[in-house]
């Protein structure tokens, strides 16, 4: 039985991408397409979405806007004959250029609240047949942007006096990542047309407030995020956000499922955006591409010195503060550090400042770039992603793909697909790159020291970035098992 599924969702890869989120959207609907079902996407009509579709064609007028003076709903696909996108074309919401929340100061759109409940809406609207040529049996939705979605099912199938589980469709929220809860002032409650006693702690109530994230928490008939260490995680007082209680009682519903990589993207035997191409048995490749990240961020040219790379949001969860404080450990031991990201002020001026005090071993870019982003993973030794928190992270998997050995704290996803370079691991050739326990610098330093000590025995280091090439974080197992879920539900 074929399944139809939708995925809702304010990023996708290639065309629209602030992190994560967007590789995955890019790439999970697809692999489920691989494994037999019917997936489509719905997103807003941002602009880099609606230029970037092709054979965009109307389907239908969107009857509520909640405020937009008017919304239409449209399918187009993916170029090169892809994948099926509907949007929401309401350019007074959506067409502001740069990023999908923030205005030009960083600060929240003050009617967030109103252009994610239209993107709820609308895919409860698809559940309801709005598209009389297709209709989704799975609305799929992921973190707080596309939370109201199975509020909005709860609330058509009560209109049609439907028993819970007997919902108009079944519904599958996914946090990516609980630190981003689309949390509004109470008074918005009333422009979401939803049920009056859904705004009650049993609903869409938090603290006083309205949290997307808890509407799709409370009313999604599974839940699920992104690897299995941070679905345990979430449950507790430290990782919670205030949500750990709601996700104990549902902890039936929960699961954590990892994230893949997209090797048609993501692959350093055929990436034609990096210096050279290379292989786990051909890694001359790699040594080139080193190179050429070092002229590139104009640090010294020198084979031997150990390369640490960072790609990164510059933002508290990513733990960078941590690694600004044990740069002179790298330094003094004669590595390099090249980092590239964008975000807190507070770190970009950290690494600008040493990168200025070393600026043979040290250099930042501020900015999003994707090539640049490739040529780092696939240039770099060490790939660092020392997070607080990492729901699952990416970076480390494609590191691990490109052979650039991740350097990582012991949470979340990290711990679920990086063994540490311990002895014991060695001998039992299970190592793929460095991981440390406690967050503070002594454990980030011994971790660096590992490194250093693996990268002066060549042959461990060479069979330790070969397994790591091999490991296999691909996107099928991770589609098979959203299908049993969804084979569960419909
Ligand atoms: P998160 O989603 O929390 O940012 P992930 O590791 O899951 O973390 O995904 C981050 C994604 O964003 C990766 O594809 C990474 O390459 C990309 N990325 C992050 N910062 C930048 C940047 N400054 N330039 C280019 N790509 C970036
Ligand atoms: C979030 C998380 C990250 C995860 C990504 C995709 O941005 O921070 O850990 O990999 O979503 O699921």
């Amino acid at each position: 039985m074929t399944i139809r599924v939708l995925h809702v969702a304010s990023e996708l890869y290639p065309l629209l991408k602030t992190g994560g989120l967007a590789d995955v959207t890019g790439a999970l609907p697809a692999a489920l397409v691989e494994q037999g079902a019917d997936a489509r996407l719905l997103l807003p009509g941002f602009g880099p979405v609606v230029e970037g579709l092709e054979d965009l064609r109307p389907v239908a007028r969107l009857e509520r806007t909640f405020g937009a003076p008017d919304a239409t709903l449209e399918l187009g696909r993916l170029p090169g004959g892809g994948l099926p996108v509907y949007l929401i074309r309401a350019d007074a919401f959506y067409a502001r250029g740069g990023n999908p929340y923030l205005d030009a100061q960083q600060v929240p759109y003050g009617d967030n609240a109103q252009r994610f409940a239209l993107l709820g809406w609308a895919a409860a609207q698809l559940a309801l047949r709005i598209d009389p040529d297709w209709s989704p049996q799975v609305v799929h939705a992921h973190d707080w942007h596309a939370g109201l979605a199975p509020a909005y099912l709860r609330a058509a199938a009560r209109e049609r006096g439907l028993a819970p589980g007997a919902d108009v469709a079944r519904s599958v929220f996914t946090i990516h990542n609980l630190a981003y809860q689309g949390v509004f002032p109470a008074h918005q409650f009333a422009s979401l047309g939803l049920p009056a006693d859904f705004f009650d702690m049993s609903g869409v109530e938090f603290y006083g407030q309205l949290s997307f994230l808890k509407a799709g928490l409370y009313y999604a008939d599974r839940i699920t995020t992104v690897s299995p260490t941070y679905a345990r995680e979430i449950q507790t007082l430290a990782h919670g956000g205030g949500l750990e209680g709601l996700l104990r009682a549902r902890a039936h519903d929960l699961t954590g499922i990892l994230n893949g990589v997209d090797h048609a993207v993501w692959n350093p035997a055929t990436d034609t955006s990096i210096a050279a191409r290379y292989t786990p048995t051909r890694l001359t490749g790699k040594l080139r591409c080193k190179t050429a990240l070092q002229a590139r961020f104009q640090v010294a040219q020198k084979h031997d010195a150990l390369l640490f790379g960072v790609v990164s949001r510059l933002t508290e969860q990513k733990g960078l503060d941590l690694l600004l404080a044990v740069v002179p450990e790298i330094v003094s031991r004669g590595g390099q550090l090249v980092v590239l990201g964008t975000g807190d002020a507070t770190l970009e001026q950290g690494f600008s400042r040493v990168a200025h005090a070393h600026p043979e071993s040290v250099a930042i870019e501020l900015g999003f770039d994707e090539t640049l982003a490739h040529a780092i993973v696939a240039g770099a030794d060490v790939v660092a992603v020392p997070s607080r928190f990492e729901p699952c992270g990416l970076t480390q998997l494609y590191a691990l793909a490109y052979g650039a050995l991740p350097l990582v704290h012991c949470v979340g996803g990290l711990a679920d697909t990086v063994v540490d370079a311990s002895l014991e691991n060695l001998a039992d050739d299970l190592a793929t790159g460095f991981v440390f326990e406690r967050f503070e610098p002594r454990g980030m330093t011994a971790a660096i020291r590992r490194a250093f000590a693996l990268h002066a025995r060549h042959r461990d280091w060479r069979a330790t970035q070969q397994r790591a090439m091999r490991s296999n974080f691909g996107w099928a197992a991770s589609a098979q098992q959203y299908m049993a879920l969804y084979r569960e539900l419909a």
